[in-house]
């Protein structure tokens, strides 16, 4: 008997459930681009290497070129079209994106804009970066300093180069989540 090489699927995206046939090669990223017309996510190289398709699953970051759809199932999966809570505007990091310019051609603003608010999660919970000089348990959350910011961003390629703006962008939305006053790197 021949092996099938699809499968009728199920992904939860952005709070909604989407039922697809998926030939078993297709990446998360071709599921929302080209069969459910999420185009919000970007592609850029397909291999793993700019962040460009970033988007988080179970609110982690994760480049959606390198995941398959089938093993997407029963995850939650939210991409830039869902980041905003329904009825409130914008999230506190597109806006800090929109105010700070952090974009010019905008292509990685999406994956980018996923990945920092994966970031400033991440950084909230105390876990380290390459940047962390000290990584020691009763040292606590380090400063989210502009180093920290670029270490965390990095695997997040910005052709425009408008990494200032972003970086600015990524402080001013932390420093308004944790403690309500904006900050700028
Ligand atoms: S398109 Fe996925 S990392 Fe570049
Ligand atoms: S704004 Fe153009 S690639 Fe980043």
């Amino acid at each position: 008997m021949a092996l099938s090489t699809s499968s009728a699927i199920t992904l939860n995206i952005n709070g909604e459930k989407h039922s697809l046939p998926v030939d078993h090669r297709t990446t998360l990223l071709d599921a929302l681009r080209e069969r459910l017309d999420l185009t919000g996510t970007k592609k850029g190289c397909d291999q793993g290497q700019c962040g460009a398709c970033t988007v988080l699953i179970d609110g982690r970051r994760a480049v959606s070129c390198l995941q398959l759809a089938v093993a997407s199932e029963g995850r939650e999966i939210t991409t830039i079209e869902g980041v905003a809570a329904e009825g409130e505007g914008l999230h506190p990091v597109q806006q800090a994106f929109l105010d700070l310019d952090g974009y010019q051609c905008g292509y990685c603003t999406p994956g980018q804009i996923c990945s920092a608010i994966a970031v400033i999660e991440e950084h909230a919970a105390g876990w380290p970066s390459a940047a962390t000089t000290d990584v020691r348990p009763e040292a606590g959350v380090p400063e989210l300093s502009a180093d920290e910011i670029r270490e965390r961003m990095s695997g997040n390629l910005c052709r425009c180069g408008a990494y200032v703006s972003i970086v600015q962008a990524v402080a001013q939305a932390a420093a308004a989540e944790t403690e309500g006053t904006e900050a700028v790197a």
